[in-house]
C-alpha cells in the first residue's frame, strides 16, 4: 500500500535529518510543519485507501506528525545547549577578576579616627551629640555673651523663624550637655561636624570638623593640660614634634592658649596652612571658666578641669598635602581614591 510506505519514509527521513544551526532548523520546520509541509499531501491520500484501513492509516499519519514536532523540539533545545556552552568556552577563566572598587576611607575619616584612638588610649570616652543645637549648649552655658559677634547672624547658621535653634557653630556645646547629666570625674572627646557662615575659599569652608576633648576632676591642673596635649602631638605627628602655647582668649576657658605644632616651611603646603612661619595651629584650649562649671551644675570650689578643641581639617591638608579646603566635600571620587581602602 502506496499510502502506508510514503507515512514509512517520511519516518525515517524525520529520524535521519540532521539540523543543527538556527537556519537548518528553521528549514526542518518549514518541510514539516509549515504551512505547505510535505506531510500535508499524505493527508488527502486518505481518499485513496481503503476503507478498513483508512483508520489505521489515519492513527498513523498522526504519529508521524508528533514525531516531526518532537524532532523539531528535540533539535531546537540541542542547538540552544550548544550555543550557550559557545559562549562557556569563549570565557577565559584564567583572566585576573576585574578590579572591585569597594569604597576608601574620607582623609577626614582616617584623621578624626587616629584622633580618637590617641585619646581612648589615655582613658577619654568618645561622647557624639546633635549637630542642630539650640542657644544654651552653644553659647550661653558656654559663657559666650549675648554681644559676642560668633552670636550674629553674619557667623552663625540659626534655623528657619529660629532665633534659639542654630547649626552648632562648635564641638564645644558637647561639654554642656555631658557636664548637665554626668557627674564628674568626666573624660570625654567628642568628634563632629560644625558650621558657621563663612564664605568658602581654599582656606575656609562653611562646613568642618573638629574634636572636642574636656576632662573634669578635682586638682586637674594647667600642666596636666599641657602634658596631655604634648602627648596627643607627639602621637599625631611623630615623637620629636615641637608644641607652643600662645596665650589667647576664648568665653569658656580662663586661661586659655592656641597650640601651634611645628611643621616647618619645606613645602607648599605647610607654608600656606602655617603662613609662612612654620607652625600650624591645631587647637584651642584652657581651664574650664568657673562660670561654665557653675552653668552646668558642677561645684567650681570642688572640681577644675581642662577642654580642648581640635580642627580637623587643617591637619588633614598637612598629612595629605591638599592645597584646597573644598575638595574634601565635593565628593569627588578621582580625589577620595587616593586614601586607601575601607579597612
Ligand atoms: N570652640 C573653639 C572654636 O571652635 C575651640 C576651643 C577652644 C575649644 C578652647 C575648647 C577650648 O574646648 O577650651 O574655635
Amino acid at each position: 500500500m502506496a499510502g502506508f510506505e510514503n507515512i514509512e519514509k517520511l519516518t525515517d527521513q524525520i529520524e535521519s535529518e540532521k539540523a543543527e544551526t538556527a537556519d537548518q532548523i528553521e528549514a526542518f520546520r518549514i518541510k514539516y510543519l509549515g504551512t505547505k509541509n510535505v506531510i500535508k499531501p499524505l493527508f488527502a491520500e486518505i481518499r485513496n485507501v481503503a476503507n478498513e484501513s483508512k483508520k489505521a492509516y489515519g492513527q498513523a499519519l498522526n504519529v508521524l506528525k508528533q514525531k516531526a514536532e518532537e524532532k523539531y523540539e528535540s533539535l531546537k533545545a540541542a542547538q540552544e545547549d550548544q550555543s550557550a556552552a559557545d559562549v562557556k568556552s569563549k570565557i577565559d577563566l584564567t583572566l585576573p577578576p576585574a578590579e572591585k572598587y569597594e569604597g576608601s576611607r574620607h582623609p577626614v575619616s582616617i584623621v578624626m579616627g587616629r584622633m580618637i584612638d590617641i585619646f581612648e588610649k589615655i582613658g577619654f570616652v568618645v561622647e557624639e551629640e546633635r549637630e542642630v543645637e539650640d542657644d544654651w549648649h552653644n553659647f550661653t552655658a558656654m559663657n559666650t555673651p549675648a554681644d559676642h559677634p560668633a552670636r550674629d547672624m553674619q557667623d552663625t547658621f540659626y534655623l528657619k523663624d529660629s532665633t534659639t535653634n542654630l547649626l552648632r557653630t562648635h564641638t564645644s556645646s558637647v561639654q554642656a550637655r555631658v557636664m548637665e547629666r554626668q557627674e564628674p570625674p568626666i573624660r570625654i572627646i567628642a568628634p563632629g561636624r560644625v558650621y558657621r557662615n563663612e564664605t568658602i575659599s581654599a582656606r575656609s569652608h562653611c562646613q568642618f570638623h573638629q574634636v572636642e576633648g574636656l576632662y573634669i576632676d578635682k586638682d586637674v591642673s594647667f600642666a596636666d593640660m599641657k602634658q596631655t596635649l604634648l602627648y596627643f602631638a607627639r602621637e599625631m605627628y611623630g615623637p620629636d614634634t615641637k608644641i607652643r602655647l600662645r596665650p589667647s582668649y576664648f568665653p569658656f576657658t580662663e586661661p586659655s592658649a592656641e597650640m601651634d605644632v611645628w611643621m616647618g616651611t619645606e613645602t607648599e603646603t605647610t607654608k600656606r596652612l602655617t603662613k609662612g612661619t612654620g607652625w600650624l595651629e591645631v587647637l584651642g584650649c584652657g581651664m574650664v571658666d568657673p562660670e561654665v562649671l557653675k552653668n552646668c551644675n558642677i561645684d567650681p570650689d570642688v572640681y577644675t578641669g581642662f577642654a580642648f578643641g581640635i580642627g580637623i581639617e587643617r591637619s588633614a591638608m598637612q598629612k595629605y598635602d591638599i592645597s584646597d579646603i573644598r575638595l574634601f566635600f565635593e565628593n569627588d571620587v578621582r580625589f577620595l581614591r587616593q586614601f586607601g581602602s575601607v579597612v
